[in-house]
């Protein structure tokens, strides 16, 4: 091994300093005729210190040395130039020939460093591909938006579209539009959150519903939307986010809903059942399941259907299917043709059916979640848990929930 001082030694202590310096020159080329042998102590030098160089910094070293500008080889190639032709003739060859060992000694040893340096840069980099990837932390896809996809694949297929409302609504789309007019007592039960004008909400006059704003108590608003701008025949689900003043193991301030509303001619009771039906089997992923159909009250449908669907218990778990117990999923019934005819349509030409269903609560049933509130408290392991691979999209064909 050469240390750097002994490297550039080898370099600078040229073999022939002479040949640098004008005035030599001619004595220089002389010499190589009088004693030609001397071209190959040269040779022996600078082979020599190429063998030596060991970097590519100091082969370059050695190059300039020999064949650069100032190089001693390059000086004596130029004193030809001054000899005699015969002279000449006698010392070229071996000049010649210097050069030609020098320069592909030069080339040797710098595909032999590149070579080397390359081996060195593989061995250091080297990569062990048996070992185990670095884990990436992997988001899981929420329950409730998981459900959402599921309904939104399930109704789909029966020929619905997504539509959405604004969460701040306005009191006439909220109520009134809905057949729930300021004094109606049905407006206390959905434990309204009102928005203050300052937070922009108009003045809460009575009179003056179109421009109170609320947080939507539910997505019924989207069938009023909806129907104010779309042409019959209608077919759409909406589901989101409502809110209302409520708290506990079951009721959380802000929960999800899905709304339905199917608006045509000649549509019936018997359409909402068989639909509601195929909805349930398709969600739960079982055949045998019976719905139970209560009569109810809803300002905005006439007549009313509260749905329950037949569940058993299994090992402490409620399951869907049998009919030892029975879970309520669903508020549904007919359009209300005071609602139609609020929208602009002619109640007598149209006819629909409409629902609204606790999305939180259909998660709940279906995997297996005991408390409501854990939907919203963002904990890892729970989402981790009870959260789904983002890829695994929910289709009809594959399965809506795998
Ligand atoms: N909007 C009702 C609720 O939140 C549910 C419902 C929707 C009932 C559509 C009938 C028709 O309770």
């Amino acid at each position: 091994m050469h240390d750097a001082k002994r490297g550039a030694g080898l370099v600078w202590a040229d073999p022939a300093p002479l040949l640098f310096c004008a005035p030599a020159r001619y004595a220089a080329a002389r010499r190589q005729k009088e004693d030609p042998l001397s071209t190959d102590a040269l040779k022996a030098e600078y082979l020599g210190a190429i063998a030596a160089a060991d970097s590519l910094d100091r082969l370059e070293a050695v190059r300039v040395a020999a064949l650069g500008k100032a190089g001693g080889i390059t000086q004596l190639m130029k004193s030809l130039g001054g000899l005699p032709p015969e002279e000449r003739l006698a010392v070229a060859p071996a000049c010649q020939a210097l050069r030609e060992a020098v320069s592909g000694a030069l080339e040797a040893k710098k595909a032999a460093l590149g070579r080397a340096a390359l081996e060195a840069r593989l061995t250091a980099e080297r990569i062990d591909m048996s070992l185990p990837a670095a884990a990436q932390p992997v988001g899981t896809v929420h329950p409730i938006s998981q459900v959402m996809d599921e309904l939104s694949e399930i109704f789909a297929d029966l020929g619905f579209a997504v539509a959405e409302g604004p969460e701040i609504e306005t009191d006439w789309h909220n109520f009134t539009a809905l057949n729930i007019p300021p004094e109606h007592p049905a407006r206390a039960m959905h434990d309204t959150f009102y928005v203050r004008p300052e937070h922009g909400g108009e003045q809460p006059e009575p009179d003056c519903d179109q421009q109170r704003r609320v947080l939507r108590t539910h997505t019924s608003p989207v069938q009023i939307r909806t129907m104010m701008t779309q042409k019959p025949p209608i077919r759409i689900i909406a589901p989101g986010r409502v809110y209302r003043s409520d708290s506990d193991a079951t009721h959380t301030p802000m929960f999800h809903q899905v709304e339905g509303l199917v608006i045509d001619r000649g549509i019936h009771l018997g359409h909402l059942k068989w639909t509601l039906e195929t909805f349930v089997k398709a969600f739960f992923e079982v055949d045998d399941v019976t719905l139970r159909l209560r009569p109810s009250f809803f300002p905005f449908t006439e007549p009313s259907v509260e749905v329950d669907v037949g569940c058993s218990w299994e090992g402490g778990t409620l399951k869907v299917g049998g009919t030892s117990s029975w879970l309520e999923i669903l508020g549904s019934g007919m359009v209300h043709p005071r609602v139609i005819a609020n929208c602009g349509l002619d109640p007598d030409e149209w006819q629909g059916f409409a629902f609204g269903c606790g999305i939180d609560r259909l998660a709940m049933l279906k995997y297996g979640m005991t408390d409501l509130r854990a939907f919203f408290d963002a904990d890892l392991r729970w989402l981790k848990h009870f959260g789904f691979a983002s890829l695994d999209v929910p289709t009809l064909s594959a399965g809506v929930s795998t």
